[in-house]
């Protein structure tokens, strides 16, 4: 069996994707969880499960659920994984507002099975296993202070927010109490062109590439106000891996130290396409949130004093990188409408 063998929930998402080529690029064995769904939803992972190359050997997928202790027990057994990648949840702010049961026992109570998993394996097959905990920025919510470090109380204004507490700090006590070589990042936002197309970067991104070619009117949207801290996933997955490369097992702050409004991504982002945002964008109610996080801007200090972890891309890279990305898309939509193909559209009502 290879030596660094990696096990990832969440696997077909942003973050689990980009991890997942940055381990089998190590040399990594991957193993990751998918769910059974109507429709096609390994998109992202498709190119490396493809791959001819000798990577997709080492690529394995597995159907299970964060709900579901057994269907976790049985494939950490099985897989004996070296490393734990929990990056699986029900991850949107908006939606958890519908589904706060649903994500409380996904989001929260999910992490717990895996680490149960986990440590059961560490003690009775006296396997040494380091887990990593995908926390967020969202624990803050109200923020008590500005910037927020790992030291900032959290006070969470969502059910999303509110299960990243407990799943972050069950995390913590299973580090405490089986010395069970734990970590947690506290990743700010962070973004792609692989980003799940109802969080606003990406609905702003892929809208403006629709627009641009005339496949689309208007954009809606919520709070224009809201300030992030927006970072390139790529980069913060890197940071993900070297979390466990360390002897001792800790909590950081992934952030890029920078933090703009969503009305500022919103003017790049068309600006990138010679468009004025305010001739297309307009405001629905309907994508306001009961509570809001209002300010967002993490201190990425320890990760950088401990770690030397940098972020890479700007942000104005990244929304030229995302923008451009999309419109490529959007190209490729319009062939296809052109050779009378149904297309799907985008930005369903949750987003
Ligand atoms: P994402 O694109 O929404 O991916 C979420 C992944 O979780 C998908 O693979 C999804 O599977 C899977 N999943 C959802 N419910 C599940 C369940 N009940 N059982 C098993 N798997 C389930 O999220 P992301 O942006 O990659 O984020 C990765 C992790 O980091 C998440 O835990 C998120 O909450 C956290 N996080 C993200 C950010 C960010 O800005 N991106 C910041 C801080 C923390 P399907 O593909 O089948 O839906
Ligand atoms: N999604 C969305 N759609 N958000 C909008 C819209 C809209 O039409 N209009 C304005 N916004 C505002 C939201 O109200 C929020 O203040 C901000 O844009 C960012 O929203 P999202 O992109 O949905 O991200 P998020 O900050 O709520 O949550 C993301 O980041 C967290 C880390 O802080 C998710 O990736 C979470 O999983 C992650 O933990």
């Amino acid at each position: 069996m290879a030596e660094k063998r990696a096990l990832i929930s969440g696997i077909t998402g942003q973050d689990g994707s980009y991890l997942a080529e940055f381990l089998l690029a190590k040399g990594y064995e991957v193993h990751g969880l998918i769910r059974r769904s109507s429709s096609f939803n390994t998109e992202r992972i498709d190119p490396i499960y493809q791959d001819p190359h000798d990577s997709a050997a080492r690529l394995h997928l597995y159907y299970a659920d964060l709900t579901d202790a057994n269907s976790l027990s049985k494939i950490v057994r099985t897989v004996r994984p070296t490393e734990v990648y929990n990056l699986g949840a029900q991850s949107h702010v908006r939606v958890s507002f519908d589904e706060p049961v649903y994500t409380a026992e996904a989001t929260g109570v999910g992490a717990l099975k895996l680490l149960d998993a986990v440590h059961d394996l560490q003690q009775h097959c006296d396997h040494q296993v380091r887990y990593y905990q995908a926390s967020s920025s969202e624990m803050y919510g109200k923020v008590a202070h500005t910037p927020q470090t790992e030291d900032t109380p959290f006070h969470p204004r969502s059910p999303y927010g509110a299960a990243k507490v407990y799943a972050h700090w069950i995390t913590v006590n299973y580090r405490e109490s089986y010395n069970l070589h734990a970590s947690s990042g506290i990743l700010f936002n962070h973004e792609s062109p692989r980003r799940g197309e109802t969080f606003v970067t990406r609905k702003i991104t892929r809208a403006a590439g629709r627009i641009k070619l005339g496949l689309q009117d208007k954009l809606y949207l919520g709070n224009l106000d809201a300030k992030r801290d927006w970072g390139f996933a790529g980069d913060y997955v890197k940071m993900m891996w070297m979390m466990l490369q360390q002897d001792t097992p800790d909590d950081y702050v992934v952030a890029t130290g920078e933090t703009h409004e969503v009305r500022e991504f919103c003017e790049k982002a068309f600006a990138r396409l010679d468009l004025n945002y305010k001739d297309y964008v307009e405001i629905d109610p309907r994508y306001y949130r009961p509570a809001e996080v209002d300010l967002l801007l993490g201190d990425p200090a320890k990760a950088k004093r401990q770690l030397g972890w940098e972020p890479q891309v700007t942000f104005d890279e990244l929304v030229n990188m995302m923008v451009d990305a999309d419109l490529e898309l959007a190209r490729r939509e319009q062939s296809l409408i052109k050779a009378g193909h149904d297309v799907c559209t985008t930005s369903g009502s949750a987003g």
